[in-house]
């Protein structure tokens, strides 16, 4: 029997699922409710000082649909308006009523020790299991010199930490920007500082678009708009390359996160050095009760594979990571096609002859697909046009 408990810095997990710090985890009595419907923990929205003067924008959500699917997000939010006062209570309230569940105190602040001090200060009076530093919000907190603005240099990144652990009674996780050039820098940086772990990764810096018919920005607020944090699966290549580059460069402990929609892209980010993962947009569109076909879905697989828990899935395709310089250059693939699936669209000798090879083209009776060996580089294109998928790539 597979079970989906696990203990990362000897907390104790029910299963790896967290709500990430945003709307889903704004008020206590949301929470309340996602742990009743069977979520793991959360990471609260980011705490910060009450002085701190945030003015939300409206609207602060773009979309970006595919097939009437929201495959991405783009959002200008700002952190909690709820007071210190707030989340000490309601964290108090939420571990009373639900003591298995793990609750992450997400903060920021100006760069100022006493500030970060009376932050941390407060939460350490309740039963926080954990800190997770926010260096990363791309949008609004920069331009106060926070935020992503802490989370792209080494020196401030390093002398917060330093801060924070100095008096932090409970591990402390930084949240990482994906908006570097080289997460693994600053990732080594806090580490020195003794960071406990790693969260990764926040929004990625973009911009939705333009509107053709109005000429407006797609986000559009009273005519103008900014650049914000983008989510939700378009990042999901982004997310799997920064946690994979943490784990190489790291052994502490990462909350993985960056476009799960489903529990299949959850166990990539295990597979890739995850320890635990945090769920935000798919969240925002679906609700709660997507907690159900992740936990099933996840812990079926893990039966199937016959491993005990997540431990044995961790890291597993680490190794298979390397440098373009080590890829084998010997290897060698060549498109095999399924004479009964291929409808000879021309779809693949289209593309192929479109992009230098030449390889592909149709036998003169133009009854079927041939292939040119001597010109084909085994590149893989042809294979992932074809609308049929009827080729493989073979040895
Ligand atoms: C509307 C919105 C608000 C967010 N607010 C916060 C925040 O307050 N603190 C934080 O650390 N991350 C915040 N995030 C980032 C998410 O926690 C998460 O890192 C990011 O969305 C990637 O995960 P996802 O693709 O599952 O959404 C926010 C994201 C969104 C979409």
């Amino acid at each position: 029997m597979s079970t989906l408990t696990t203990s990362v810095l000897g907390i104790e997990f029910e299963n790896p699922f967290l709500l990430a710090s945003a709307p889903p985890t704004a008020s206590i009595e949301s929470i309340d409710k996602a742990f009743e419907m069977g979520w793991g923990g959360a990471v609260l929205k980011t705490i910060t000082p009450d002085n701190l003067e945030m003015v939300e924008a409206s609207p602060r959500y773009a979309i970006m649909k595919e097939k009437g699917k929201v495959i991405g997000l783009q959002n200008i939010e700002l952190l909690s308006h709820k007071s210190v006062q707030y989340w000490v209570d309601g964290i108090k309230y939420l571990k009373e009523k639900h003591p298995t569940k793990v609750i992450i105190a997400s903060i920021m602040s100006p760069i100022d020790r006493s500030a970060w001090h009376e932050l941390v200060r407060r939460l350490n009076e309740t039963p926080v299991d954990a800190y997770e530093l926010n260096f990363s919000c791309p949008h609004g907190m920069p331009e106060k010199g926070i935020g992503m603005a802490i989370g792209t240099t080494t020196e401030i990144s390093t002398l917060i930490t330093g801060w924070v652990k100095d008096i932090a009674i409970k591990p402390v996780f930084v949240k990482l920007t994906p908006n570097v050039t080289d997460i693994t820098r600053i990732a080594k940086a806090v580490e020195r500082a003794n960071a406990d772990g790693f969260a990764a990764i926040n929004t990625v810096q973009g911009f939705m678009g333009v509107n053709l018919d109005t000429l407006e920005p797609n986000l559009n607020i009273g005519g103008l708009s900014t650049y914000g944090g983008c989510s939700g699966e378009i990042v999901k290549p982004i997310g799997f390359r920064c946690v994979a580059q943490l784990r190489q460069c790291s052994e502490l402990p990462i909350l993985g996160m960056g476009g799960i929609t489903n529990w299949q892209d959850a166990a990539q980010y295990i597979a890739l050095g995850s320890d635990a993962v945090q769920i935000c947009t798919e969240v925002m569109i679906n609700g709660y009760g997507i907690i159900d076909g992740l936990k099933s879905g996840l812990l079926k697989y893990l039966e199937e594979k016959e491993m005990n828990d997540i431990s044995e899935l961790k890291n597993i395709a680490i190794s298979k990571i390397t440098t373009h310089e080590k890829l084998n250059k010997e290897h060698h693939l060549h498109p095999e096609i399924n004479k009964d699936v291929c409808v000879k669209c021309g779809k693949c000798v289209k593309i192929c002859s479109e992009s230098e090879h030449q390889a592909l083209g149709v036998n003169d009776n133009k009854t079927s697909i041939c292939l040119d060996k001597e010109k084909c580089v085994g590149c893989s294109l042809c294979s992932h046009v074809c609308p049929k998928e009827a080729i493989k790539m073979c040895c």
